[in-house]
């Protein structure tokens, strides 16, 4: 029976702006009557004539909301000329497995439904971000117009009775309008395990974790978080790499991330912290909500800063087989440490340094100026696909660890004697209001900007002298296509090469998050604790910002 497509008169919802990782808010925004519908609309769109008869990929983190608004965008897709959407199971798809099908399929892009590591249930968050046919975040040409689009729409297309079942794998074909319409319900999993597999030696990393006749096995404890990652991890550490089920925690994927915050770092995945603290595990590691992000421990709770995780995979990417003798480049955020800096320095390997957030790394890999790529937001990747890859992240340090037969504490300490340490953490101050926020950073800004500012001294208790040498807002001209992102987080770089960056969170969903990233390099003190190391500089940053002040915080709701 052919099924009719329907125009829906609407007005127009302030505030559908794309942030750092598509458009996030509470879910009670998106139940709103058309609300949801008008950002998809937005996004299809903008998609132009490419749409018609193409195919798209959908699926999200598995949090409260993804499955109606997976059908939502089936029925909107149907009417909107599409030919074929494949959605996972359930909803179900990770960020990077969408990245995957998305270039493995030539398809024209996707949407994912995620708010990544905000919490979820029908009182926190839900988020919709559009990746395009390279398989990465939408770039801010494309967000852009998908904000102008929303600002102005009249009318949406849907198929109101289009009954789909995304709960049974299988293909579902529709007439709508007398034209084919297919949905495809795929297993979320294969085509990801599939290139994992392409990418790194699972005999090898079969015989670490099981071990062999003398030598005992290489214990891992993964920790989903409820994430989307449970059913990756299931069947890639138990099924294919033979870890005990005992090694994996939280793999079933919930609505609500079990009341959690499914954020791999310090503070919110302190239980795997606790348990590698008190196990016998050689290597930890936790996963955010829709898998892109990840936390790695070394034994006995060894906490691997992402700055310097992605330092040393840099260094060691030689471990996996299918990078060996390609690498052609290395980038991190602009905030991330310059720990990276040193091995390309060494090695003579390009160093590009970004704004805040992934997309940022795809033209840079799309032009195979890049191999490999992180954040210090627990964010780790390579050109395989174009999202960061928390499980990828985890494979890569188990090829490391097997190449090298050694403790994740130890290639650490190695590398730091080789290179020296860029000592790193970050401060944040969460749910702050936004309108103090944006009055304490004009008043920073006007401070740290103005001429004076520069050659400014800071004496630390241990009676260091901090020079101001530069002091701006960072500005990127992308190398491939010229485009410009500007006021990208304020930098105040000592003359001793010690800085402090400061940003408001992107990916927030009410208020402000400040975040203080402060950093300061070592050359041979480099086994202290970074918060005694970074402790002046700190306090340097806070009091210039006057955060206190302005935030009322006393203690900042994150440390990293
Ligand atoms: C997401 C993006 C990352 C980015 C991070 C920053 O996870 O995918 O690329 O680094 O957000 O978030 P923020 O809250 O600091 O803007
Ligand atoms: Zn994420």
């Amino acid at each position: 029976m052919s099924q009719e497509v329907v125009s829906v008169k609407t007005e127009p919802f302030d505030g559908q702006k794309p942030g750092t990782s598509g458009l996030r808010k509470n879910v009670s925004v998106f139940q709103q009557k058309h609300y949801t519908e008008n950002f998809v609309q937005s996004i299809l769109s903008c998609i132009g004539p490419r749409i018609k008869d193409c195919t798209l990929v959908v699926g999200g983190d598995g949090r409260f909301f993804c499955k109606p608004a997976a059908e939502t965008i089936i029925r909107m897709c149907a009417a909107n000329g599409v030919g074929k959407v494949i959605v996972g199971k359930d909803a179900i798809f990770s960020t990077p497995a969408i990245s995957v099908v998305i270039r493995k399929y030539n398809l024209v892009g996707g949407i994912i439904l995620t708010a990544s590591h905000n919490p979820g249930g029908p009182n926190a968050d839900f988020g919709i971000k559009f990746n395009t046919s390279n398989g990465g975040p939408a770039p801010d040409d494309v967000t852009n117009s998908i904000f102008e689009f929303s600002k102005s729409i009249s009318e949406y297309f849907i198929v109101p009775g289009l009954s789909v079942d995304i709960s049974t794998v299988g293909v579902q074909n529709f007439d709508v309008s007398g034209r084919k319409f297919v949905v495809e319900v795929v297993d979320p999993v294969t085509d990801y395990v599939a290139l994992m597999k392409e990418l790194f030696d699972f005999d090898a990393l079969k015989d670490l974790i099981k071990g062999n006749g003398e030598k005992s096995g290489f214990k891992i404890l993964i920790d989903s978080l409820s994430g989307v990652t449970g059913p990756y991890v299931q069947r890639i550490f138990v099924d294919l790499l033979g870890a005990s089920p005992d090694n994996v925690r939280n793999v079933i994927p919930l609505e609500d991330f079990g009341g959690k915050h499914p954020d791999p770092n310090l503070t919110y995945a302190a239980d795997l912290v606790n348990a590698m603290k008190e196990g016998d595990y050689n290597l930890g590691a936790a996963f955010d909500g829709d898998g892109d992000r990840n936390m790695i421990l070394g034994s006995k709770g060894f906490f691997v800063n992402p700055s310097d995780s992605l330092a040393v995979l840099a260094d060691n990417l030689e471990c996996i087989p299918s990078y060996k003798n390609k690498v052609t480049g290395y980038a991190r955020s602009m905030p991330t440490s310059a720990a990276l800096d040193r091995v390309g320095e060494s090695r003579k390997i390009k160093v590009y340094e970004t704004p805040t957030g992934w997309k940022y790394f795809g033209n840079l890999m799309d032009a195979e100026k890049i191999t490999i790529c992180g954040e210090e937001s627990f964010g780790t990747g390579s050109n395989h696909i174009r999202e960061k890859d928390g499980i990828w992240a985890v494979l890569a340090w188990l090829s490391v660890v097997s190449s090298h037969q050694s403790s994740l504490e130890d290639i650490f300490k190695k590398h730091w004697e080789k290179y020296g340490r860029n000592y790193f953490t970050r401060y944040d101050y969460e749910n702050c209001d936004a309108d103090k926020c944006r009055q304490m950073l004009e008043e920073f800004e006007s401070k740290v900007l103005s001429s004076s500012f520069i050659g400014k001294k800071y004496q630390s208790s241990s009676g260091k002298t901090y020079v101001v040498k530069l002091a701006d807002n960072f500005n990127y001209a992308d190398p491939v296509d010229g485009s410009i992102a500007s006021k990208q987080g304020f930098r105040i770089i000592f003359e001793d090469g010690s800085r402090y960056v400061v940003r408001l969170s992107g990916t927030g969903s009410s208020g402000a998050t400040v975040r203080v990233y402060v950093e300061s390099y070592e050359s041979s003190q480099i086994l202290e604790d970074p918060q005694v190391m970074l402790g002046s500089l700190v306090n340097i940053a806070l009091e210039t910002l006057r955060l206190r002040e302005y935030t009322g915080r006393e203690e900042p709701t994150v440390i990293t």
